[in-house]
């Protein structure tokens, strides 16, 4: 029998508990013994439950019993899980946890201290929720030089903009009904600036190219200047609009940004609609795969995590090689040396005097055509070119678009 804690009896450490239980004959012959929670951690108490005895609000309880050998973190935010988790490894514990903004932020001091220990930090449920993407990339593709990774890993921003595309919605009509199911926080920020998929993307780029990556390091942009009428725009060119964070690699450095991208209306991550979430991976031998499921919720989070804390039964004794360095200043590129093709959108009085304009300032452009647009906008694609380029071109022109969206 191999005991297990859980901090934090929220959503996911709740449903973590409810899958140990409800499972429990599988999860025993997938593990190899008998997984049992012994104590789990939260300021309240929950009387009602089958397993109210096994509450604690002292976290000593649980560090200093050498009987628990695995803990789970559901907990969230960086203080005080970081610290949490950091004495459970001290101590000789393997943790898992759920946790993105933890492991974006420490992920490399905490895989150190994991190493030294040897015990393992496993997080399979930081990215994708319920989606097996971590130990697929690190373990089925390792022998891949992975060239990029792009995805849709946010599942409320998704929600929103396919309301927008398939409803017409604007983007406070999808933030409230988002809200009111209950996909977005009552503070979205964290969705709709980009947050939540940044600190995912840069966990996916450590993994495939084995150096931290901070959030800080990230350019990164939100969904909510996304309007209607970029939509309709989108939808005149063949595309749609969907929140991708993506990194690639540019010989030692790597390229990495989280921001809407314009993707053609034939490609797999165009059609990932809802709270769905899918990550495409490029590998130099396996050509692309894609991964794809719920990104989100009680169960298919802990679905993820419970399959950690297998992965962390079996591997007692073992330590699993999972590792990445510590990053550097330089190691991300800047973003204004991404190169893509961008729909422009502006407001003029003279189309064909701006038309000729831009055409002097930023080159080779095609016209776009929309039906339900007003008569005084001028939209265009560009060639692709370094969005430094187009800056110097934009500025050359003296005006600033009303909208520009990449395409992918
Ligand atoms: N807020 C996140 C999302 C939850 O919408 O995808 C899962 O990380």
């Amino acid at each position: 029998m191999i005991s297990v804690a859980i901090l934090g009896h929220g959503v996911v450490g709740s449903g973590v508990a409810e899958v140990l239980l409800d499972n429990a004959d599988t999860i025993a012959r997938n593990a190899g013994d008998s997984l049992v929670v012994k104590r789990i951690l939260d300021l309240r108490s929950f009387p009602d439950l089958p397993y109210a005895d096994l509450f604690t609000t002292d976290f000593d309880t649980i560090v200093q019993d050498e009987e628990i050998r695995i803990v789970v973190e559901t907990m969230g935010g960086l203080h005080p899980a970081y610290d949490f988790v950091k004495a459970c490894l001290l101590v000789g514990k393997s943790v898992v946890t759920s946790n993105k903004e933890l492991v974006a932020a420490k992920g490399d001091e905490l895989l150190s201290i994991a190493k030294e220990q040897n015990v393992n930090f496993l997080f399979e449920a930081s990215v994708g929720g319920g989606i097996p993407i971590l130990r697929p990339l690190s373990q089925c593709l390792a022998g891949n030089e992975i060239e990029s990774v792009a995805g849709i890993l946010n599942g409320t921003t998704n929600f929103m903009l396919t309301r927008m595309v398939q409803d017409g919605m604007d983007f406070g009509s999808a933030l409230a009904l988002a809200q009111q199911l209950g996909y977005a926080e009552r503070d979205p920020s964290a969705d709709v600036d980009g947050h939540d998929a940044c600190r995912k993307i840069c966990i996916l780029a450590a993994l495939a190219y084995g150096k931290h990556v901070y959030p800080e390091q990230v350019y990164t942009e939100g969904i909510s200047a996304i309007t209607p009428a970029d939509v309709r725009y989108a939808e005149a060119i063949g595309r749609v609009i969907k929140l991708i964070g993506q990194v690639k690699r540019q010989g030692d450095r790597i390229q990495c940004m989280v921001s809407p991208l314009l993707i053609p209306t034939d490609n797999l991550l165009a059609q990932v609609s809802d709270v769905f979430n899918a990550v495409q991976v490029c590998g130099n031998a396996v050509g692309e795969v894609l991964f794809y499921g719920r990104g989100a919720g009680k169960l298919p989070t802990a679905s993820a995590v419970v399959g950690d804390v297998v992965d962390a039964a079996q591997h007692l004794t073992v330590r699993k090689p999972l590792f990445w360095a510590g990053g550097s200043a330089d190691y991300v590129l800047d973003h204004a040396d991404n190169a893509c093709a961008t729909l422009l959108r502006f407001e003029t009085d003279d189309k064909q005097a701006l038309l000729s304009r831009l055409q002097s300032a930023v080159g080779e452009i095609a016209v776009v055509t929309c039906p339900q647009a007003s008569t005084n906008e001028l939209a265009v694609v560009t060639a692709v070119m370094s969005e430094c380029e187009l800056d110097n071109g934009l500025a050359v022109l003296g005006e600033q678009p009303v909208s520009r969206l990449r395409l992918l």
